[in-house]
């Protein structure tokens, strides 16, 4: 597996599993071991997803010691301010049985996320934190929280795909010494992204599936990835992407799938700040 070296000198696997949505919990824990098997050594997961006792148990039953793995979990919403913080990631350690996690990150701007830096900076400096991080941090925020902390932030993971490419934000974010992780590479399927013309041709050219092609699209970049399927023949066709490698022309014509808009929903939107803060999960 390719590495990426974070700002403070970690390696991060450039491509893992991420198992948001994997709801049954037998279905996670076999998935987490079949990517383990597979070769992934990256699982990034959330206390949010509720699912981060299936992480752990698959992490104790593999056979691929704790250092080989690269555990990423967040921190929510309702969990903000120093001692929710410190708390929150006590009970994911429990969750995950660890005794550290490698990147934990700051689940959205929101809250008392300050608050939560100071302890995230605290627990990093005690050991028990690899790496930490953020997420869902739009320019103006990132700007703001590496003028007000100490730590600046080793990644920002944020929605990217063919059709929300952010190539502005990934450059301010690389002047800054933070790396890029992209969740929903795949749009989660939406705008039926897996038959789309344009993709499907470029895969033709490489002999490569229309996923292979948009992760490559990322990962030529250096842009972390983390999909998610709990298929194996999906999970070992989404880790095959380094035998080839995207053209400048090929990467041009992808940057005309760009909507500048979100598949999902804009975190700036009022309606989207309620919701999310509304929403909140039972520990
Ligand atoms: N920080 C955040 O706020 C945030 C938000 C969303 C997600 N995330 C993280 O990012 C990860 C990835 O994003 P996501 O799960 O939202 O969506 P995604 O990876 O864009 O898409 C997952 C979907 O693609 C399908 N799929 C996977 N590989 C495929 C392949 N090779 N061919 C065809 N279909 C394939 C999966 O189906 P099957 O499973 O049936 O194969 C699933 O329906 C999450 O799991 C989570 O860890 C973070």
């Amino acid at each position: 597996m390719q590495k990426i070296k974070l700002n403070n000198g970690v390696y991060m696997p450039l491509v893992g599993l991420g198992v948001f949505q994997i709801d049954d919990l037998e279905e996670c824990e076999q998935t987490v071991l079949t990517a383990i098997a597979s070769g992934y050594r990256l699982i990034d997961t959330a206390s949010m997803y509720l699912n981060e006792t299936a992480v752990g148990n698959a992490i104790r039953k593999s056979d691929v010691p704790r250092e080989e793995l690269f555990i990423t979990t967040k921190l929510w919403v309702q969990d903000t301010g120093y001692e929710n913080t410190k708390r929150a990631f006590e009970d994911s350690l429990k969750k995950l049985q660890v005794d550290y996690i490698d990147l934990y990150l700051l689940h959205q701007a929101m809250g008392d996320y300050y608050g939560s830096w100071r302890a995230m900076e605290d627990l990093y400096k005690e050991g028990k934190i690899r790496a930490i991080g953020i997420s869902n941090f739009f320019p103006d925020r990132v700007v703001d929280f590496i003028a007000h902390n100490e730590i600046l932030p080793a990644i920002n993971q944020i929605e990217i795909n063919p059709f929300y490419q952010r190539d502005g934000e990934i450059e301010l974010l690389k002047q800054n010494g933070i790396a890029t992780q992209s969740w929903a590479s795949f749009a989660e399927g939406k705008n039926g992204i897996f038959n789309n013309d344009l993709l499907t041709s470029i895969g033709r050219q490489y002999n490569k599936s229309v996923a292979q092609v948009i992760l490559r699209w990322l990962t030529q970049r250096e842009i972390a990835v983390i999909p998610k399927s709990v298929h194996k023949e999906r999970l070992l066709e989404n880790a095959d992407i380094h035998d080839f490698e995207l053209s400048a022309e090929d990467m041009d014509a992808i940057a005309t799938l760009d909507t500048g808009k979100s598949v999902f929903f804009d975190h700036r939107e009022p309606e989207t700040a309620e919701w999310l803060t509304k929403l909140r999960y039972d520990a």
